[in-house]
Parts: structure tokens; C-alpha cells; sequence
């Protein structure tokens, strides 16, 4: 494809910018230890290329490509981009793309064919698509035979690499892919345009060595690397600095967190040591039961800025399945693992992930799912159904649950969550708690909205300079999903209550 006639069929470049992914290449994890790299300088003639010109980030999928979108954002605007969300004003528009479940394909399939046209008329837009999707070999020849109208392809591991592939994409006819399929290396002081000023996302480490049998994470993130403690802690330390009230810890397995260094150091070494930075809270996302340790409960159990939330996902009830699934613990050793949470830590909110109508689920296996959930008491849960995704060994297993059952069980585990929900929130009717204020409620401007230790959203009138501040709220209209509440003008007498 010409930039003149962009129907033509795009001839693709062979050089250093045509690396297709290889999902086979992406399992294999290499021994060698992992490099870590400072951000490059941009290339020749890229330092303003982006004066007077626009950029549109559209973001599907987790909170790490969330996070990647953050970095290709100030990546762009160190070239002298700025951000629009108008697709005809942009010059670049980029989808940071997730290949978790087909349904999240499928929405940006939908989304490249409907600008098929703003290319055709403006044929000097790059449009570009990142992230999980291009690691699938299925995706780029998919877009490669059916969406010639895209510019650029890269992947998770070639984020760094955007300002090269930008400049060829720019002044060069052919389509520009650029996929690594085995893990990079450890790329530090890259640029960051967060999206929000009070809350931010810290990478602790990238990739994924669980392999569960479902899930194509490994294949598009790579193997475990875990970033220097040095470096996390200094980030954590200037967003303090910078005014930021929460940072959420990211990885997909964020226990394994130091496993792949060459020191003795794991996750809840980096908790202790960020429990005394003067961030007022510290999240974390996702932890995987298996590596979920008593010495990481010890810390969390001296709180502070260590909010009384884990996000634990259990996927299914049932110990079949769950081997099936790969997750290497059993349903009793989830549930022991709960129990020693719970104990360690009374006031804790667990959430959770779960799947149903995985290859074979019996009725009673979905039981199991069901039980499991009313034993814990998660206070939310997302919820799945199945998806097989090509390459994973889940999806060569023998798939006999029909669609109709698959949905009538996810309904079904939808009405008992809600229940459970809802009685978790009332419980909390006459409480006080600590909130972030965070802005203005989304429906009504009178009404600001924040979020509890344990990550609840909970709406209140009051000044709008309380924006940014924490502020104690007596809960007076639980629902099920949102909290209720008037802001104490004199919340000493109420400390008791406080924190939870
Ligand atoms: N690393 C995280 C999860 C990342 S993916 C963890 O292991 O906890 C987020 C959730 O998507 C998973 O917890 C799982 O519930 C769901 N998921 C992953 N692959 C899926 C698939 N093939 N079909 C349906 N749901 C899936
Ligand atoms: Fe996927 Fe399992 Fe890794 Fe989570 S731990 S990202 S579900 S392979
Ligand atoms: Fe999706 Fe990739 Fe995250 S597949 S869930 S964006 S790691």
C-alpha cells in the first residue's frame, strides 16, 4: 500500500523492521539473566517531528497495558505530540490492543474497520496497533491480509523501540512490524504520561511463567522479570515527591516478584521496604495463590499505607479442574491460604477472578465454583466465561459444555455474588471510613466520589476542594456495587471505626 492509494496491497519491508511473532519462540524461557537497559535517545530527526500534531491512545485489556499506554503516551510527547481523543483531529492513533478473551479481539478488529475510511481520506495517518494482540502470528496475518490500512504493528516487547518504527512507518511506504516473541530486556527511564494525578501504576515486573492452560499471558509478555528493588523504590519515592496518594504495584504475578533476581529479595521485602516511603497508600495486582507466602502476610498485616485489599483470584472451586487449569494449588489450600489471610488480617476485602465452562466443567465442578465463593465472602468478583485461545494447551482439550449452559452458570454465579455483595456493603451501613477523594461523581457534579482503603467507590457531598484529600465518610446507603455516605466534620470520635 502507497501512502497515495492506501487500498493498494501494502507491501511489507524486510529489514530490521519486519520481526513477525512466533508463538512457539514465545514459550521457550532462555536462562540468560535479563539485561536492564536504559531508554535510547530519540533517533535523527525525531526530537520535534510531533510539533503541532496529535496523537489518540485507545487502551483495551489490563492494568499493565494500561501502564504501556502511559509509556508510548510520553514517548509521543517527548517527540512534541500532544494528546487528542478526536479521531479526525489525530495524526497518530494507536491501539495498545488484549488478547485475553476473544470477545477483547474482536473489539478491536471492529475498531481498525471502522477507520478504514479516515485512512482513505487522510492517508497520512499512522495508525498502529501494539500490545497483546501482534504477538499472535494469527492476528498479523489477519491484519496483514484483511487491514491494510494499518501502518504499524509492534508488541510488548517493543514498546522502547516506537520512536524507530514511527520514523520508518513516516518515511516509508510499507507496513512496519516489529514483533519480539521472546521476552526483552529490562527497559528503565522510559517516559511516562500518567493518566491521572493522584493515582499511579508502578511496574514491579513484567511477563508471566505460570502458564496456566486457559491463558495466552506467557506467550504475549514473556518470561518473569522482575525490576531492580532500587528502581521501583525511587519511582515509588518521586511520586510521593510529585504529590501522587496511591500507587498500585503491577505484575501478573506479583508474589514471584524477585525470584528472577540474582539477590535473595522477594515481594514482601519490596512491601517492608515501601511501607516507609510517604505514599499514603500502596495497592498490588494480581496475586497468584500459589506463591502467596506468611512472610508477605506479615507485612501486610502492619498496614499503614499497605491497604487491606487482595485481589485474589481462584478461577475454579474445584481441585479437577484446577489441575486441569495448571493453577498448582488445590481447593483446600486455597481456602487454607483465605483462612490464614483472614486470620492475620480480620477487616481484609478479598476480590477475586473466576472462569466458568472450562473444557469438561461438570455440573457439580461448577458446584464447587459456587460453594467456594459462598465460603470466602469475596466482597466483588470478575467474572469469565471460558475463552479458548489458539495455542494454549486448554484449547486442544475437549470442549463438550455447551454455550447455553456456559452462560446459565455465569448468571447463576452472578446472583449469588451480587447477594453477597450487597450483604458485605451493608454490614458496612454506619461506618466510618478513610476515603481518597478523587473527583466529581461521573452522573452528578454535586456529588464527589472516592475510594475506601479496600478500593470501594463511594459517593458524598461536599466542597470540591476536598478533591485530592482524604476525608472521613460515614456510610449511610450501601448498595451493591457503590457506598453512600455524608463526609464527618469532626471524625475524631469515630476513629474507631476508621480504616476499614
Ligand atoms: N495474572 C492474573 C490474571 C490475568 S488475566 C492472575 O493469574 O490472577 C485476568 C483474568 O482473565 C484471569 O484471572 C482469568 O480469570 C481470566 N482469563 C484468562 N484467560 C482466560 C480465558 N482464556 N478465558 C476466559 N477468561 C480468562
Ligand atoms: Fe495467565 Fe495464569 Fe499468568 Fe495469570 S498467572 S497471567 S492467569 S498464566
Ligand atoms: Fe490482555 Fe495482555 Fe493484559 S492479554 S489482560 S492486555 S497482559
Amino acid at each position: 500500500m502507497t501512502k497515495e492509494n492506501p487500498t493498494d496491497l501494502k507491501s511489507v519491508k524486510e529489514s530490521t523492521y519486519f520481526v513477525k511473532p512466533d508463538l512457539s519462540e514465545a514459550k521457550k524461557r532462555g536462562k540468560s539473566t535479563v539485561q536492564v537497559i536504559p531508554f535510547e535517545k530519540l533517533p535523527e530527526g525525531m526530537q520535534q517531528i510531533g510539533k503541532g500534531k496529535y496523537y489518540l491512545l485507545k487502551t483495551y485489556g489490563c492494568q499493565m497495558n494500561s501502564r504501556d499506554s502511559e509509556t508510548m503516551a510520553g514517548i509521543l510527547e517527548t517527540m512534541g505530540y500532544q494528546v487528542t481523543d478526536e479521531e479526525k483531529v489525530a495524526d497518530i492513533i494507536l491501539f495498545n490492543t488484549c488478547a485475553i478473551r476473544e470477545n477483547a479481539e474482536d473489539k478491536v478488529f471492529g475498531g481498525l474497520g471502522r477507520l478504514k475510511h479516515l485512512k482513505l481520506e487522510k492517508p497520512e495517518l499512522i495508525l498502529g496497533v501494539a500490545g497483546c494482540m501482534p504477538q499472535e502470528e494469527k492476528v498479523v496475518n489477519k491484519i496483514l491480509k484483511s487491514y491494510q490500512h494499518v501502518d504499524m504493528i509492534f508488541g510488548t516487547h517493543n514498546i522502547h523501540r516506537l520512536p524507530h518504527l514511527l520514523k520508518d512507518a513516516m518515511f516509508n511506504k510499507e507496513m512496519v512490524i516489529e514483533v519480539w516473541s521472546k521476552e526483552g530486556d529490562v527497559v528503565e527511564e522510559m517516559p511516562v504520561q500518567r493518566e491521572n494525578g493522584l493515582k499511579a501504576f508502578v511496574n514491579i515486573m513484567y511477563g508471566c511463567d505460570k502458564f496456566c492452560t486457559y491463558c495466552i499471558v506467557p506467550y504475549t509478555r514473556g518470561k518473569e522479570r522482575s525490576r531492580r528493588p532500587e528502581d521501583v523504590i525511587a519511582e515509588v519515592k518521586e511520586l510521593a515527591k510529585l504529590g501522587y496518594k496511591e500507587v498500585t504495584l503491577l505484575g501478573q504475578n506479583v508474589n514471584a516478584y524477585g525470584k528472577d533476581l540474582e539477590i535473595d529479595y522477594g515481594f514482601g521485602d519490596l512491601l517492608e521496604a515501601l511501607r516507609n516511603v510517604a505514599i499514603p497508600r500502596i495497592r498490588f495486582t494480581t496475586s497468584h495463590p500459589k506463591d502467596f507466602d506468611d512472610h508477605l502476610i506479615e507485612v501486610l498485616t502492619k498496614k499503614g499505607n499497605l491497604v487491606e485489599h487482595i485481589h485474589l483470584p481462584f478461577q475454579s472451586g474445584n481441585t479437577v479442574i484446577l489441575k486441569k487449569m495448571a493453577r498448582k494449588y488445590t481447593r483446600e489450600e486455597y481456602l487454607q491460604l483465605v483462612s490464614r489471610i483472614k486470620k492475620a488480617i480480620p477487616d481484609v476485602v478479598l476480590t477475586t477472578d473466576i472462569i466458568v465452562g472450562f473444557p469438561g466443567e461438570t455440573e457439580e465442578q461448577f458446584l464447587d465454583t459456587l460453594s467456594l465463593v459462598a465460603e470466602v465472602g469475596f466482597d466483588s468478583a470478575y467474572t469469565f466465561i471460558y475463552s479458548p485461545r489458539e495455542g494454549t494447551p486448554a484449547a486442544k482439550m475437549e470442549d463438550s459444555v455447551p454455550d447455553e449452559i456456559k452462560k446459565d452458570r455465569l448468571q447463576r454465579l452472578h446472583e449469588l455474588q451480587n447477594r453477597i455483595s450487597r450483604e458485605k456493603n451493608e454490614a458496612l451501613q454506619g461506618k466510618v471510613v478513610e476515603v481518597l477523594v478523587e473527583g466529581e461523581s461521573k452522573n452528578n457534579a454535586e456529588v464527589l466520589s472516592g475510594r475506601t482503603r479496600t478500593n470501594k467507590l463511594i459517593n458524598f457531598r461536599g466542597d470540591k476542594q476536598l478533591i485530592g484529600t482524604f476525608v472521613y465518610v460515614r456510610i449511610t446507603d450501601p448498595k451493591t456495587w457503590t457506598l453512600r455516605g455524608e463526609v464527618m466534620e469532626n471524625p475524631e470520635e469515630d476513629k474507631v471505626h476508621a480504616f476499614n
